[in-house]
């Protein structure tokens, strides 16, 4: 429940990268020995991983917070077909991981955020030509098999994918002989994945451009290691910031994985000051301008920032046209903030954002990132907006109402029946 109309000032410290932490923790399982991860975020995607682990036989353990020590070593199926697994849909990198490790993986296909078609196909083709054969098993579960016969292969995606990339990275990392995989995603969890494997001992160059070669190796030593921060949240509170016409401090970020965040913000008319680990966002000096944005994979304006900057265009004087240049259909949301008043029509992949001014009304969140944009539009509206199905928000947002409290945001998180409800698939 938000009050808005209050400008936000002040600090705030981002957590652990989501969507580093959902392919770090499944990675473990190829480990030979323990590994401690830090810098975890408290969100519940970690919590559903790190169950499904458990219940594959994992010993994990919460050492705080933040940090999780995982013993791989006792897992002994390669199959994670619980309802569970549906829950999140990084469960899909276990097919890497168990693929790795035991040349067979079992996994029950993947839910998560719903926009649209989201195939596996490039996922299924890496491992293909890795030795595996893949059948899909009452349209429900993927077993893949490279018993037989498990190698490094020559891999070209036809589509920039992370979820592939990853998938693949994960899998090649234990093969035998060279995987490369050309038109690779170059996102900075890829890279982050990358140097934990190699702090593991992995053989992986080329992580953050756009051919990742592997050699397998045929041990992995355990670690310590710490998560990136995360780049979304990073942006979602300068969206936030921007929005509400605030100056705030953003803490524990890494300035290069934000520059398109921040160049869009500075078109815009904010103050951007960047210094090795924080960025402050300053909207109290000039009136905003509008622009044009047009998603794309890393270095592009990220896909998982757009609906949090379409929120904050709504609050900008002239039209804005934003094109969702990944995913077919990232525009459940509009309907939503046109409830608070927002003048928005969708054409295709096109937003055409005509700024104005909101007004309370109850919404609800249809996934993660719409969840924040229902954030920042209840933060600027007049009145009181209630946001439900929130376990949306709590699967990718650390703490998000302290964070935003400690800012000076009037919000409270309060239970209703429907929201104990949710479900975070
Ligand atoms: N695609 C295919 N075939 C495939 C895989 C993907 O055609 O086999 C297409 C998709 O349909 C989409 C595009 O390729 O149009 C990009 O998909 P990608 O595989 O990169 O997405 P993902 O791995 O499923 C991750 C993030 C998403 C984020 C996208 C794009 C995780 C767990 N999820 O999804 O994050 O939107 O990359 O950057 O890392 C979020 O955090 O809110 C979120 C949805």
């Amino acid at each position: 429940m938000i009050t808005g109309g209050k400008p936000l000032f002040g600090e705030v410290t981002v957590s652990g990268a989501k969507n580093a932490a959902v392919a770090i923790i499944p990675g473990v399982v190829l480990c030979d020995e323990p590994c401690r991860i830090e810098n975890i975020p408290n969100i519940s995607d970690v919590t559903v991983i790190a169950n499904i682990l458990r219940d594959m036989g994992a010993m994990v353990r919460r050492v705080d917070k933040n940090t999780l020590d995982i013993d791989p070593r006792p897992i002994n199926t390669c199959e994670a077909t619980e309802d569970s697994v549906r829950k999140m849909r990084a469960s899909y990198y276990l097919l890497g991981a168990l693929l790795g490790r035991f040349h067979k993986a079992k996994v029950a296909l993947p839910g998560g955020c719903n926009f649209g078609v989201r195939p596996i196909d490039q996922h299924l083709k890496g491992f293909q030509l890795m030795g595996a054969s893949n059948d899909l098993i009452n349209g429900a579960i993927i077993e893949l098999d490279a018993s037989a016969s498990f190698h490094g292969a020559r891999i070209y995606f036809d589509t920039v994918s992370v979820g592939s990339t990853i998938n693949v990275m994960l899998a090649a990392v234990k093969a035998e002989g060279q995987t490369i995989i050309e038109n690779a995603a170059k996102e900075p969890h890829i890279v982050d994945l990358a140097n934990f494997l190699n702090s593991m001992g992995a053989n992986i160059r080329g992580a953050g451009t756009d051919v990742i070669k592997i050699r397998g190796v045929e041990y992995l030593h355990g670690v310590t290691y710490s998560i990136i921060p995360d780049q979304i949240e990073a942006g979602t509170y300068m969206a936030a910031a921007a929005a509400t016409r605030g100056k705030v401090t953003i803490r524990n970020i890494t300035p290069k994985h934000l520059e398109s965040i921040s160049s869009k913000l500075r078109e815009m008319g904010c103050e951007i000051d960047e210094y090795d680990e924080a960025v402050i966002v300053d909207a109290t000096q000039r009136p905003l301008n509008r622009v044009n944005i047009k998603t794309m994979p890393h270095p592009g304006f990220p896909t998982d920032c757009q609906p949090q900057f379409v929120a904050l265009l709504t609050t900008v004087k002239g039209t804005s046209i934003v094109n969702e240049s990944v995913w077919d259909n990232r525009y459940q949301y509009v309907s939503e903030l046109v409830r608070m008043g927002a003048n928005i029509s969708v054409e295709g992949r096109l937003a055409i954002i005509e700024g104005g001014h909101l007004t309370a009304a109850p919404v609800k969140a249809t996934d993660l990132r719409a969840g924040a944009a229902m954030l920042i539009a209840g933060l600027v509206a007049d009145g009181t907006t209630d946001i439900s199905n929130i376990s949306y928000i709590e699967r990718g947002y650390s703490d998000v109402v302290t964070k935003f409290q400690s800012l000076g945001a009037d919000i409270k998180k309060v239970y209703y029946p429907d929201n104990n409800a949710a479900t975070t698939a």
